[in-house]
Formats: C-alpha cells, structure tokens, sequence
C-alpha cells in the first residue's frame, strides 16, 4: 500500500512544478520551437521598408508603444478602438499594423500558436532599424499577447508627449525603469520618420519657450500653418530622414529639433552631455541605442502561463 506521505510529497512536487515562474524573456525561446520564426520576420520587414522607408519609423514607434502600455503585450495591435490605440497619442499617428500582421501571418505558415505578436513586433523593430541603418541588437524573446487593450486613460498618461519639458521625460521614462541615458538614446530614433503639425506648431510659432533656429522655424510654417494642416508633415531629423545616424543630435545642437521634446534633450540641461556625447562618437550611440530597446523590450512581459499566443495580432483568438 503507497502510504500517505507519498501522496503529500507528490501533491507538494506537483503544486511547486505549477508555480508561474518568474520568467526571463531568452534570445534563444523559439530555436527548438520555431528556428525559422526570426528569418522570416526578417525577409517581410525587409520587403516592407524598400516598399515604403517611413515603414521602418513607424515600427520602431509601434513597438515603444506596446512597451509603454500595459508593457510589450501586443495590446496596442488589438483592433479595439475604445482603448489604447485612440489615445490622443496614437490616434491618426501609430501605423504599420498590415505590416506586423503580415509577418506574423509568415510565422503562423511555418509555426502555428507559436510565436506571439508582441514578440514578431519586437523583432520587426530591431529588423526595421537595421533595414535603414542601425545597428543590430540580439531581441530578446518569450513575451506572451494580451488579450485586451489598455485603456485609453492609461495610454495618455504613460506615453511621452511632444510638449514635454525634460523633467518630464525623465519621469516618465523613470517609470518604466529607463534612465535619462536611456531616454536620450530612445529618442535618438527621431532620426527617421515623420510628425504632423499639431504635435510641433506651438515650437514652430515660439510658443514653447525653448529656443529654435529662424530659418528652420520658417521653413516648417511653409508647411504647417497657425491654423488648419493639422495632419501636414515633416521629418523629425531634417537632415537625413531616412537614415538612422546621428544628425538627429547634431540638429538639436543647431537648434533645429522639431518637438518642444526633443529640443529640451539640448537645451542647457542636464542631458546636454549625453547629446555632445552621442555627437563626438557615433558608435556610440547605435550600441546605446540597441542595449535601450533591449532595456525597453523587457518592460512587464506576459510570460509562463499569463496571456495567450494570438492567431492574428488585431484579434484576441
Ligand atoms: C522621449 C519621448 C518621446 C516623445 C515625446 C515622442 C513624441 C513623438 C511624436 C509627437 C511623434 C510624431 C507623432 C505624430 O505625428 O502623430 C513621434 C514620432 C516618432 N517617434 Fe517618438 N517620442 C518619444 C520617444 C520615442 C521613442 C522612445 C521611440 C522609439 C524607440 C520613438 C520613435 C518615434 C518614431 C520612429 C517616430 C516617427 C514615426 C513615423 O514616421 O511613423 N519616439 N514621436
Ligand atoms: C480618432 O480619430 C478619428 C478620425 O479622425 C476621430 O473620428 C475620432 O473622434 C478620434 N478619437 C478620439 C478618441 O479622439
Ligand atoms: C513661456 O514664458 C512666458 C513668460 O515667462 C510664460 O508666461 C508662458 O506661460 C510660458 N509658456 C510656456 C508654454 O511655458
């Protein structure tokens, strides 16, 4: 007869074998599960930045913004527009949802349930930043998708804002355990991609207090005026919008950075020196740039046995 104490032993084993484990995303999640997953986001993130440059911008952003929100859930990819993705942030401005639904329908054709959105979005940004210049960072990978949206409320208070002062930003990113280095090399991506007028007229028009260069203001009135092209836009790196390099930087120590938030990075404060920093050695701030999304990538994952791995990511199955 198997005494009591067997059937103990075994009910401790198998209560502590089903104790949620306090997961760590892993660069190396699908290589027995789906090897292929990674080169397959890869050739339909390519295909999708040669169709269209500003692609890689607008990826870099969606996947900050699933970070940001409820953490790198895959929530803000949901087709819920009550929450998160009508937030005055995102709203008229986050895009590339075809495009992260169309490699994560690759995935589904080579792994099926495997692989979740929040991670493909992952890997499309880091793919992205490549694609127009970056350089490369090792994603790391195991994040599960949510199967709702963050509120709307939620998203406003999280996400940055263009009319942010630094101490803002730097509370802001506080909260999601990203320090002012780690703030400044983020917006760094503001080296690609475009921004409409609303989120920059009161710069342009010197209602911000935060010094700008005449001529550049000028140059952006031509194409965003006092009142109406709201949706007008403009490159956030004037230089080369398309290309992920340092003239964001250098453009802020001229004076020509187009959101109140990128101008406060260089404006007498106390990241002026990170700015100058990133300008006298390049390098780096692509390696900085790569180790932040790693930093950014691993806000509150859903990981073990919380979320779900989505069929589609505008859906919760
Ligand atoms: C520091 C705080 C930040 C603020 C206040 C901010 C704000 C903005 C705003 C207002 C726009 C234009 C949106 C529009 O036109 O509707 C924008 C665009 C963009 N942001 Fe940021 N951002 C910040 C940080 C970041 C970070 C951390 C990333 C990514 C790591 C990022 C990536 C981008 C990209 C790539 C674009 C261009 C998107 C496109 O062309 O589709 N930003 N940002
Ligand atoms: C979002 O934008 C759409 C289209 O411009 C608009 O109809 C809607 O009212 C906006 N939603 C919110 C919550 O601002
Ligand atoms: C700009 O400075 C003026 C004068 O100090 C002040 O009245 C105004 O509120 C400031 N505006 C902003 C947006 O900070």
């Amino acid at each position: 007869m198997i005494s009591p104490n067997y059937y103990l032993v075994t009910l401790v084993i198998v209560l502590i074998a089903n104790v949620p484990c306090e997961a760590q995303l892993s660069s190396t999640f699908y290589d027995r599960t789906c090897p292929k997953a990674l080169s397959a986001i890869q050739t339909s993130i390519r295909q999708a930045v040669s169709r269209e440059r500003r692609m890689a911008a607008s990826l870099v952003r969606l996947h900050f913004h699933d970070c940001f929100v409820q953490g790198c859930d895959g929530s803000i990819l949901l087709n819920d527009f009550t929450g998160e993705r009508v937030a005055l942030q995102n709203n008229n401005s986050v895009r590339g949802f075809e495009v992260v639904e169309a490699a994560k329908r690759a995935v589904e054709a080579i792994c099926p349930g495997v692989v979740s959105c929040a991670d493909v979005l992952a890997v499309a940004a880091r793919d992205a930043t490549v694609a127009v210049g970056g350089k490369s960072w090792i994603v790391k990978l195991g994040r599960r998708d949510s199967t709702t949206a963050g509120s709307k409320a939620l998203a406003e208070s999280d996400l940055p804002r263009g009319s942010d002062s630094l101490q803002a930003l730097i509370s802001n990113f506080a909260n999601k355990n990203l320090n002012e280095r780690d703030m400044v090399a983020l917006s760094g991506s503001h080296t690609i991609g475009l921004a409409r007028c609303v989120t920059f007229r009161a710069r342009i028009y010197g209602n911000d207090n935060v010094s700008i260069d005449p001529g550049f203001a000028r140059l952006r009135q031509q194409q965003c005026p006092q009142t109406g092209g709201n949706d007008n836009l403009a490159p956030l790196d004037l230089v080369t919008p398309n290309l992920f390099d340092i003239k964001y930087f250098k453009n802020l120590e001229q004076k020509k950075g187009l959101l109140t938030s990128d101008q406060v990075l260089f404006n007498g404060g106390s990241s002026d020196s990170i700015v100058q920093g990133y300008i006298n050695n390049p390098r780096s701030f692509l390696s900085d740039f790569g180790a932040s999304m790693i930093k950014m990538g691993d806000i509150e994952p859903l990981t073990g046995a919380n979320g779900i791995i989505r069929k589609t990511c505008g859906s919760a199955n």
